[in-house]
């Protein structure tokens, strides 16, 4: 079966079976990948020796991965946080086989946890962020949103995209339990958008369309 045709297969038979975790019908497109990817490439004034770490959390069929590998230095080092043990599988046999993401291979690390398990602090230069933060509890938002502050290196970059108007659409159609959890999540990522954000891209095009927000994870205002 074609590469896309067996991924999106894949992603409607995990969407079915873990909605609550996958949190979308379909992978991510081509334009929200690069649009999420956009800081993975080092800055020209940066000195070219410098190592630089890049973590994506959720990567599911890799469809942000393929943009991510294009804009990794020679030297710069992937890692992949998934919780879903079916995308695992499906990312390692990408990564041996697929022209697109073999050549970084050897550079990426997968690990089948879930983000807020990895371990390490300060650690990376840029994370990416694929995860439907729209379908978790409070609580949970605030431990991945902890998990990624400590993770982070100071100054680095942490990218994360939501469909727009989601949460006012989900909220007009639900019940007064489901629309104080999204009215938390409003004030959680608010606050955290006001603080941080310092550019932000809709991706009109995608399916749904979305915002990509570009985060400054700064120490003195974590
Ligand atoms: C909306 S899908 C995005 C997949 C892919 N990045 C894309 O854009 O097509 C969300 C992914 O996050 C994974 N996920 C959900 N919660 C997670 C967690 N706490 N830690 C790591 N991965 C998680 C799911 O298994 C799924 O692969």
């Amino acid at each position: 079966m074609p590469r896309p045709l067996a991924d999106y297969g894949l992603f409607l038979r995990e969407f079915r079976r873990t909605f609550h975790t996958t949190g979308a019908i379909l992978p991510s497109s081509a334009r929200l990948g690069r649009a999420l990817a956009r800081y993975v490439a080092a800055e020209p004034a940066a000195p070219t020796a410098k190592i630089r770490r890049i973590l994506e959390v959720g990567p599911g069929t890799g469809a942000v991965t393929t943009h991510i590998a294009q804009r990794l230095g020679p030297t710069d080092q992937l890692d992949l946080v998934e919780l879903n043990d079916r995308f695992v599988a499906h990312l390692r046999d990408r990564l041996a086989n697929e022209q697109r993401l073999a050549p970084v291979a050897a550079r990426t690390t997968i690990h089948h946890l879930p983000v807020q398990e990895l371990p390490g602090e300060g650690k990376y230069d840029v994370i990416v962020s694929g995860l439907p933060m729209n379908n978790f509890s409070v609580e949970l938002v605030e431990s991945i949103l902890g998990a990624c502050r400590r993770l982070l290196a100071p100054g680095g970059t942490f990218s994360y995209f939501e469909y727009i108007a989601v949460r006012p659409m989900r909220a007009m159609i639900s019940r007064q339990a489901e629309r104080q959890r999204l009215r938390g999540l409003d004030h959680i990522l608010g606050e955290l958008l006001a603080k941080h954000e310092f550019s932000r891209q809709a991706v009109l095009t995608n399916m749904p369309p979305a915002w990509v927000h570009h985060l400054r994870l700064d120490k003195a205002t974590r």
